[in-house]
């Protein structure tokens, strides 16, 4: 293993050169690097032999540790400790040894630092009605001050001692064993530090990205060294888009605006493919890694993993799929799997490079949607104009190679196979939340998406499930992530349709009120949460489940803040007649939500049925409390179709006669 970490493998690799003229095609051959070129905390003899001892639970765990002596004198000390076992290993006992004496312990980068433009009651909690969530929220805005980190200044002068990637300002970190930035989750995380009043934090949070795509070209995964060979969901242009909104700060863009471009760039040239489709050429992003190795963070387990493969080439592109996928931030899921043209199989048949996701091609379309934007503001009509182009050449390849009009969805891409993967992922619908589709078929489209996502049954009592696989990693079924809700409510928001607008609200509701309970029951936040129980968190992967947490709460805090007028606690049937009152009293002053609502009691007279469904759904799930169901995993889908079927509202109605009967 010694020998082959260290050896250079050729890989080919196509490169994709958007030019103003139209697009060139060449592919050339690159050498692989390492993850980074620290022979401690990225590849090496030290590296490996250390994370194959497994002395700790947590692979993560020695990568983040701080050298006490030099790189070179901790490889000199290495070599010294391992000439005194010749021809047999070191054990785990010896291996804990050395570290011990090497290194100190994880997390000795950062001092205590409380936000200075942290408020204990800002603005936005006296416009949630609700007394229990408003003072949930304010608990929620509290948790920041717990979440702040500060670098000390030795990282910057003695960097080579860390792993942590120096950055000029403190940071919100997500929280547990993610003790630095990570790129996506900054997105949710900024969204409540907006609301929260920290515009300071936020702006701070934002100069440090820029400041690494200016050293870098790109953003890592996370503000780890080991993270640098791949990036993240770009969300930056997007997060500073955000900033403006609630700012109107537009010389912060004016200044940085080269940099955002830099960034897009980097996904433009890195990151695209040419989907060859029914003739024509179409150019879409997919994930990828080109750095050599297993990942330095969970080092034995993909070195275990690969064994599976024989040929140090096939170990090699395993380790590249399951960096692409780390890249997707979906790391793991039978979303990037392949098996025979499906989704089956374990880990060992991640493909991720070839698959062109829906998601990540709806935010390069709001990326250059955004950099038009930003262009025009400033008078720079050219640049604007091309960026332009680029949205609506992804529009196109959107439409052609991703939407499937007879699935009433958006549909990942399987390139190896040239086929859609016709299998349900919140993601599917994400050109809703960019609006990286036609506007003209916008009707149409909501109404296929509609029907789609009723088909699917969704609505599960703890969240919108991320795909419905049991395959035991975290990114599949039953685990319910807080963005992918973000991204489905916003999206069918958006939309401005009635019924997609009520959609929203329910899984808004639902959502709120589960992390509601979890909460209450244990005084904190999850990473992830289990769909099938109501208020409960989720589980499986890599690791144990962590708390905090940054985009759980910036997703509360956001849905919270649109819904505050119209979100309670308490059961809703309390809510939709104190609507429907209120309405009758006063026309005036009534959210859209409220409308929609009406408009459903009304045009539906069976409105009361989704109470009393509703009701049952959540006598269902107390009684599921605590105990996760081996059969029965989703509840009924409320009718939100416009042919609002007759004979289906007949039969739930007849459902819960017969369940009262029983009882
Ligand atoms: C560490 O060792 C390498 C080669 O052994 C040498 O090139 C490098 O200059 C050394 N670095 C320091 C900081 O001494
Ligand atoms: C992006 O692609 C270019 C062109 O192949 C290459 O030179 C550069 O190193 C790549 N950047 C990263 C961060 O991989
Ligand atoms: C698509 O790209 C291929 C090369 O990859 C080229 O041979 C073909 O002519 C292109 N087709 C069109 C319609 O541009
Ligand atoms: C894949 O297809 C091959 C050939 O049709 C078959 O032998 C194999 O069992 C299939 N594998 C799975 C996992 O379905
Ligand atoms: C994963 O799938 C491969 C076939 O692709 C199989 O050989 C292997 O045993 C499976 N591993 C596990 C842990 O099920
Ligand atoms: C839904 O979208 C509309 C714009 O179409 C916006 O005015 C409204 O605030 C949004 N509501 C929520 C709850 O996000």
């Amino acid at each position: 293993m010694t020998q082959n970490s260290r050896c250079i493998i050729k890989v080919t690799f196509c490169v994709v050169i958007l030019v103003s003229l139209g697009q060139i095609v060449s592919c050339e051959h690159e050498d692989a690097e390492p993850t980074c070129f620290s022979e401690i905390y990225c590849h090496g003899r030290l590296l490996d032999t250390i994370q194959m001892a497994k002395i700790y639970p947590d692979s993560k765990k020695f990568v983040d540790m701080k050298m006490k002596y030099s790189p070179n004198d901790t490889l000199a000390k290495f070599d010294l400790f391992m000439s005194d076992f010749k021809e047999k290993k070191p054990t785990r006992e010896d291996v804990q040894h050395f570290v011990e004496l090497n290194f100190e312990a994880e997390g000795q980068e950062f001092e205590d630092w409380r936000p200075e433009d942290w408020v204990e009651h800002p603005k936005f909690l006296d416009n949630i009605q609700d007394r229990d969530f408003q003072r949930w929220a304010k608990k929620l805005n509290h948790i920041w001050t717990t979440l702040g980190r500060k670098m000390k200044d030795e990282v910057k002068s003695h960097q080579e001692h860390y792993s942590i990637i120096w950055i000029p300002n403190p940071v919100i970190v997500p929280g547990g064993r993610f003790r630095e930035f990570y790129y996506w989750d900054s997105y949710w995380i900024l969204q409540g530090l907006m609301l929260s009043e920290m515009h300071h934090t936020a702006r701070g949070i934002l100069e440090n990205f820029l400041y690494i795509v200016e050293k870098y070209g790109y953003i890592p995964n996370g503000g780890r060294i080991y993270y640098l060979a791949r990036s993240q969901p770009p969300l930056l242009i997007p997060m500073v888009n955000m900033y403006y909104e609630f700012t109107r700060d537009a010389t912060f863009i004016q200044q940085n605006l080269p940099t955002l471009e830099k960034e897009f760039d980097y996904w433009m040239t890195n990151h695209s493919k040419v989907v060859h489709l029914d003739g024509k050429n179409y150019t879409l992003a997919v994930y990828g890694d080109r750095s050599q190795g297993p990942r330095p963070e969970s080092y034995s387990e993909d070195v275990e993993s690969s064994n599976i493969f024989k040929e140090q080439n096939k170990k090699e592109a395993y380790y590249s799929e399951l960096k692409a996928a780390a890249e997707s931030g979906w790391d793991f899921s039978s979303r990037w799997f392949i098996t025979n043209a499906t989704n089956k199989g374990n880990l060992t048949n991640i493909k991720t490079r070839s698959i062109v996701p829906v998601d990540l091609n709806a935010m390069i379309y709001w990326n250059a949607v955004l950099l038009a934007d930003f262009n025009n503001l400033f008078g720079n009509a050219e640049k604007a104009r091309y960026y332009s182009d680029i949205a609506e050449q992804w529009i196109e390849a959107t439409k052609a190679v991703l939407w499937h009009e007879e699935i009433g969805s958006w549909l990942d891409y399987d390139l190896h196979n040239q086929v859609k993967r016709d299998y349900f992922y919140p993601t599917n619908i994400s050109p809703l939340w960019t609006g990286c589709y036609d506007k003209s078929e916008k009707d149409s489209i909501v109404r296929n998406v509609l029907k789609y996502l009723q088909n699917k049954k969704i609505q599960y009592p703890g969240g919108v499930p991320s795909s419905v696989e049991h395959t035991g990693e975290q990114w599949d079924y039953p685990n319910a992530w807080p963005p992918l809700q973000h991204m489905m409510i916003v999206g069918l928001n958006n939309t401005g349709d009635e019924y997609a607008v009520r959609l929203a609200y329910e899984l808004a509701e639902s959502w709120v009120r589960s992390n509601y309970k979890a909460f209450k029951e244990k005084d904190a936040m999850y990473e992830k949460y289990d769909s099938t129980v109501f208020g409960v968190g989720g589980g499986g992967g890599e690791y144990e489940i962590q708390l905090g947490f940054g985009w759980s709460n910036g997703v509360i805090m956001d849905l919270l803040y649109r819904y505050s007028d119209v979100l309670t606690v308490d059961d809703p049937s309390l809510l939709l007649t104190s609507s429907v009152q209120e309405a009758k009293v006063s026309s005036s002053g009534i959210s859209s939500i409220t409308t929609a609502l009406i408009a459903l009691l009304v045009s539906l007279s069976a409105g009361f049925i989704g109470i009393c469904i509703y009701k049952r759904r959540t006598q269902h799930t107390s009684f599921l409390n605590g105990r996760r169901p081996s059969s029965t995993k989703y509840t009924e889908l409320r009718n939100i179709s416009k042919k609002a079927n007759a004979s289906q509202w007949t039969r739930n109605v007849e459902t819960l006669v017969t369940d009262k009967g029983r009882k």
